[in-house]
């Protein structure tokens, strides 16, 4: 039987201010077709989340890749895994600094090493002993970066209070998907925390913190304030809620209410079964996402008052 495939993104969950909005949306619809380029002639789940999550690691907009947050000592040090349902095979990667695409080094992570986790030197020396290239780190600071953690430190005194926000931009991005085969895949990645310190790493890269995918319960993606959701292990806490027969749609609303009542986290999820069931839901004032399936496209960035 052929199962209709089912695409979703996000572009992260924040204070998205207006004048980034549409760089948003071109950049979860960019993602969305990227990814549909794949799903919708028939391929793999796990390759549609590669490509989506690609296409967000290259637009500077987001908190991945180039363009990310710089960390105290002004350099990028990205997170991605993804992660295949069918078969629970997943790579991921931690603090690397010399790789643009961290999901295409999660996967060759996942396809052709023995291991699920690289950090760091070792990853990099995987990913270029696996064709991946390297760069330098400075090829992945933008200017607006550089300013943002300029301000950032003059000010570190006034921040401290709000660094862990709703209105701190958290832009990692992720995507989930169904294949035509009935499989379910996840991918996510990220540039991590303003100013985080060097060695840091965030719930992103982490099996069932920031990304987890499984047929016999769901696919997610979480963004927002890495520690809390760490602590969670948000992403296979809503996705066991989808095995015990709920609904994506409750299950990821349900995930972000405990993100809230019992850590005091912000963020947002994406979540999806292997019958073609979604969720969205976030707790930010905004969440930028996108979906496709054969019978719809949508997109969004809606306004929560908080
Ligand atoms: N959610 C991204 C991070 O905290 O690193």
């Amino acid at each position: 039987m052929t199962i209709d495939p089912v695409l979703v993104v996000h572009g992260g969950a924040w204070a998205i201010p207006d004048g980034m909005v549409e760089a948003h949306l071109n950049g979860v619809r960019s993602a969305v077709a990227a990814g549909w380029r794949v799903l919708g002639r028939g391929g793999l789940a796990l390759d549609a989340v590669e490509e989506a999550v690609v296409a967000l690691e290259e637009d500077d907009t987001f908190d991945a890749g180039r363009g990310s947050f710089l960390n105290r000592d002004g350099k990028v040090q990205l997170d991605a895994l993804i992660m295949d349902g069918a078969t629970l095979r997943a790579g991921g990667v931690g603090c690397v600094e010399h790789i643009a695409n961290p999901v295409r080094a999660a996967r060759k992570i996942l396809s052709e090493s023995p291991h699920v986790y690289f950090v760091g030197e070792g990853a990099e020396r995987f990913a270029a002993e696996h064709g991946i290239p390297l760069c330098k780190n400075e090829d992945l600071i933008i200017p607006r970066e550089v300013e943002r953690l300029r301000e950032f430190q003059a000010h570190a005194e006034e921040h401290r209070a709000d660094l862990f926000a709703p209105t701190i931009s958290h832009d990692t991005v992720g995507a989930v998907a169904l294949d035509s085969d009935g499989n379910i895949a996840a991918a996510t990645s990220t540039g991590g925390t303003l100013n985080k310190a060097p060695g840091r790493l965030g719930d992103s890269s982490l099996i069932g913190c920031g990304c987890f995918a499984d047929n016999k319960t769901a696919a997610a993606s979480t963004t927002g304030w890495g520690e809390p959701i760490m602590k969670l292990v948000l992403a296979k806490w809503a996705a066991d809620r989808v095995a015990s027969g709920n609904a994506p749609e409750w299950a990821a609303a349900e995930a972000i209410d405990y993100l809230k009542t019992r850590v005091n986290g912000h963020g947002g999820i994406i979540l999806l079964d292997a019958r073609g069931r979604f969720g969205i839901a976030h707790n930010t004032p905004r969440m930028a996402w996108g979906y496709k399936t054969n019978k719809e496209e949508n997109w969004g960035i809606e306004r929560k008052d908080l």
